[in-house]
């Protein structure tokens, strides 16, 4: 099954005033991006610290909503599909074991 990505857009809202600056800016974390994953294909994200890798896979596995663009599974739009729906696997950089 492909993975397709069309215009995904995430904004974050500018975080609490840091000292000295006033007028912080949205973080626009993932900016108009399309790609296509072909069905059976293994693809890395690579870039560099921040640049919106992890951000990118919450929104495809549904953990995170976007603030444009949209995702197809196949052929299915599953953009508004909350992640249990989504049939996805997601394994987290940063985890805890208790
Ligand atoms: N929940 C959040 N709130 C505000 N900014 C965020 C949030 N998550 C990520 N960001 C910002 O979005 C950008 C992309 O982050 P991220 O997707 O974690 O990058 P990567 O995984 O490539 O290191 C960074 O500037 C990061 O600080
Ligand atoms: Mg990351």
């Amino acid at each position: 099954m492909k993975i397709v990505l069309q215009h995904l857009t995430k904004k974050f809202p500018a975080r609490g005033p840091v000292r000295g600056r006033k007028n912080r800016e949205d973080v626009i974390a993932v900016n108009d991006f399309d790609f296509e994953i072909p069905d059976g294909k293994l693809i890395g994200l690579l870039g560099p610290s921040g640049c919106g890798k992890s951000t990118a896979l919450n929104l495809i596995c549904g953990l995170l909503k976007p603030t444009d663009g949209k995702i197809f599974f196949g052929e299915d739009d599953v953009t508004g599909l909350p992640p249990e729906n989504r049939g996805v696997g997601m394994v987290f950089q940063n985890y805890a074991l208790y």
